[in-house]
């Protein structure tokens, strides 16, 4: 049993470079405790090709047991090579969308802030990128990843496949709700994403968006059609604020919108379920599942190239949005910005005039800073 205001981590590092970026996560963890005099206990748990790999299946019950005692889980990547096919009937992936879906969390929180620092390493001029601050909030265990019929056949006159797109009112209203909320927080601009000149789900997700901002205090509400946004996310992504949208969109959008960073390598994430953990005595705030938004890059695994800030940057995410810890938040942020200031990198974000460095010898470096502020 833990000791009273321990909070309890569960650690699914999954496939290729997850291990080596949960571990630089869990050195600034540490770092935390120590100076701020914190708690935390960590228990592992199999995902993805790992679990597959020793169990045979993406997602172990015992997995599930150990997140549902925990009061967040900090997730590394899953995907290997041999289970790529996609025709495969048991792959990692399963092994996400089955936690996403079990433990009911809804909302994914994907922050896209450019640090001065990585500026020059995006591909788009400095001037469109610099000061890029916007947060997207994706829907997350509903549309097309989880409608149903979902299946293939072949009829006499070929193959063919389905998916289905549904969404239900509440399920919209308790994303935009949480996005609306947490807008209050930063400039107060909510966009909500559809393609409501086509489709009926995204009639329902725009009425229901307009009817919850309304009840809103503070926010200002825009509908943009999701076709137009890809392109205003790349011409005028200052833009934004904050951008709501349904589950395929967004995770389309957050991978065009990881390039305003600089580098998907540093990018973190919060899938939230709107409650507190399950267990009884638990310190935490809300429950939440934190990951960097990169995958599992095979091909560098285990060679400690790999970038481990957007893990440590969902560490800092999850010490906020499940610990309610701001200040030890704030602290890996603010050393995470000092690290890249003082020029060292990860090979991903190498340039003239830095220092490249591992992925252990990058975390040291921000527990340095951590330390030093
Ligand atoms: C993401 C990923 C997942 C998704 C995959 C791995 C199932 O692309 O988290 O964005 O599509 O949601
Ligand atoms: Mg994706």
């Amino acid at each position: 049993m833990a000791e009273e205001g321990t909070y309890r981590i569960a650690v699914l590092a999954g496939d290729g470079i997850g291990p080596e970026v949960t571990a630089a996560a869990r050195v600034a963890l540490e770092t935390v405790a120590a100076l701020y005099d914190r708690r935390f206990a960590y228990e592992e748990g199999l995902v993805g090709g790992a679990a597959i790999d020793a169990t045979g299946e993406p997602l172990p019950a015992a997995t599930l047991e150990v997140c549902r005692r925990s009061d967040a889980i900090l997730f590394g990547a899953i995907g290997m090579p041999k289970y790529d096919d996609p025709a495969l009937q048991v792959r990692p992936e399963q092994g996400l969308l089955g936690l996403r879906k079990a433990l009911g969390l809804f909302a994914n929180l994907r922050p896209v802030k450019a640090l001065a620092a990585l500026v020059p390493s995006s591909p788009l001029k400095a001037e469109i990128v610099s000061g890029v601050d916007l947060l997207v909030v994706r829907e997350l265990t509903g549309g097309i990843y989880f409608g149903k019929p979902s299946r293939r056949w072949t009829t006499a006159r070929g193959r063919r496949a389905v998916d289905t797109l549904p969404y239900r009112e509440e399920e919209i209203a308790r994303v935009v709700r949480l996005a609306c909320a947490l807008a209050r927080g930063r400039r107060g601009l909510v966009t909500s994403v559809d393609k409501a000149n086509v489709l009926n789900t995204s009639r329902l997700w725009r009425e229901v968006a307009t009817e919850i901002a309304g009840e809103a205090d503070g926010i200002r509400l825009e509908h943009v059609l999701v076709d137009a946004c890809a392109m205003h996310l790349i011409n005028n992504p200052r833009r934004f604020d904050v951008i709501v949208t349904e589950n395929l969109f967004g995770d389309i959008l957050t991978d065009e919108a990881s390039v305003l960073a600089g580098a998907l390598g540093v990018l973190p994430s919060a899938s939230l379920n709107g409650r507190r953990p399950e267990r009884p005595d638990s310190p935490a705030v809300q429950f939440g599942m934190y990951e960097p938004i990169h995958g599992s890059a095979p091909d560098i695994a285990g060679q400690d190239r790999a970038n481990p800030l957007g893990a440590i940057l969902s560490a800092a995410m999850l010490l906020r949005l499940s610990c309610g810890l701001e200040d030890e938040a704030a602290a890996i942020e603010r050393a995470v910005e000092a690290t890249l200031d003082g020029g060292l990198r990860t090979a991903d974000t190498a340039q003239d005039g830095t220092r490249v460095v591992g992925t252990r010898e990058m975390g040291e470096a921000v527990a340095r800073e951590i330390a030093a502020a």
